[in-house]
């Protein structure tokens, strides 16, 4: 299961997940090469300054002016993507003292240890709007900011951990790939970086579902039951259809978003039945069918007003979730308090050899 083995992704050349990641950061590179618009002189019109950058497709950068709503869309954003990375670590660190060879074992502390570095790339994105790290933490643990609901089901077999790899780091890429073009610098780049781990994670999840899936059938019917119970709360991932959601618009205007949620969730399905299909395992949707007119998947809506419970703090792991989070962060408060107290000496030091 290694190399170009994974249909709608890496073997489609340009067009698979990877491809379109290189093909954003070429348009990066082109872009910065291209320079921006002259300006603003000073008494130009700032707002007029940003739209002119927006519509060049350059990057809005942490000096720059900005609205003062696009400033909180994208911190709202950006944090809630970094607490979702954090947050993210506890289903399947769950599984590492678990995993059922040396190797597997190896492979999945990796990649959860990839999680929290994407949380400390988007925090360090956040903190270049004018909020910092301890603020952002202090809004999540005060449940004033939000982190993915998909993280708020249990898992439950090993199965569950090629599961999430295959289906939640597969939405997450499907939902990200577009971020890499996103009109502010700083968070375009982190998606760069974050998506290219992504894809090792949806490939590592796929494998351990593959494995499964050709062993005993136990270990098959252990995969399926896996995939049974993430599909429909990863279809969710992409949030509410479109027209009950209530930012699509103006982050679209933004190029903050490029792609609407309904139309990134069908992107999602229709790379997931060809790969299903590999995997001898059935998507839990009696009603999934190829539509020749549409040219897409039709497929069942997952249950939103599920999605909105456990938004709203009722899922099966919510409180469990954020119990952990508060005692993980007291038990680091002496890591950052030496931390700081080194930097402080430090600084210290370096007065003093320049006094
Ligand atoms: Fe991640
Ligand atoms: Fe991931």
């Amino acid at each position: 299961m290694y190399g170009n083995d994974f249909p709608g992704t890496d073997d489609a050349p340009g067009g698979g997940l990877l491809g379109q990641v290189e093909a954003a950061e070429e348009a990066l590179r082109r872009a910065a090469e291209r320079g921006r618009p002259d300006g603003p002189a000073p008494g130009d019109d700032l707002q007029a300054y940003f739209d002119e950058v927006i519509a060049a497709d350059q990057k809005i950068e942490p000096r720059d002016w900005m609205p003062e709503a696009y400033r909180k869309t994208l911190i709202r954003q950006i944090a809630q993507h970094a607490h979702s990375e954090i947050i993210g670590m506890q289903p399947e660190g769950n599984w590492i003292s678990r995993a059922p060879s040396l190797k597997r074992k190896a492979i999945l502390l990796a990649k959860v240890q990839d999680e929290a570095g994407h949380g400390l790339y988007l925090y360090a994105a956040a903190e270049t709007l004018g909020i910092t790290r301890d603020e952002l933490v202090e809004l999540l643990l005060a449940g004033r900011q939000k982190y993915s609901s998909i993280f708020n089901y249990p898992t439950l077999s090993w199965a569950d951990v090629g599961a999430i790899g295959w289906l939640v780091d597969g939405a997450a890429i499907v939902n990200q790939v577009p971020l890499c073009r996103c009109s502010y610098g700083p968070y375009a780049r982190a998606m760069i970086r974050v998506c290219k781990e992504e894809s090792f994670h949806q490939r590592q999840g796929y494998e351990i579902l593959h494995t499964l899936s050709h062993g005993t059938p136990a270990q098959k019917a252990m995969a399926q039951d896996a995939i049974d119970r993430w599909w429909y709360p990863s279809l969710a991932m992409f949030g509410p259809p479109d027209g009950d959601s209530t930012h699509s618009a103006q982050s679209m205007a933004w190029k903050i978003k490029r792609f609407s949620n309904d139309e990134l969730r069908q992107r999602f399905v229709d790379m997931c039945v060809q790969q299903a299909e590999i995997l001898g395992l059935t998507l839990p949707d009696p009603d999934l069918r190829w539509n020749e007119d549409r040219q897409a998947y039709d497929y069942t809506q997952p249950d939103y007003d599920e999605l909105m419970r456990v938004i709203k703090g009722d899922g099966p792991c919510n409180r469990e979730r954020m119990t952990h989070r508060r005692r993980a962060h007291a038990d680091g408060a002496w890591v950052r308090e030496a931390a700081a107290a080194y930097a402080a000496k430090r600084a210290a030091e370096r007065e003093r050899v320049a006094a």
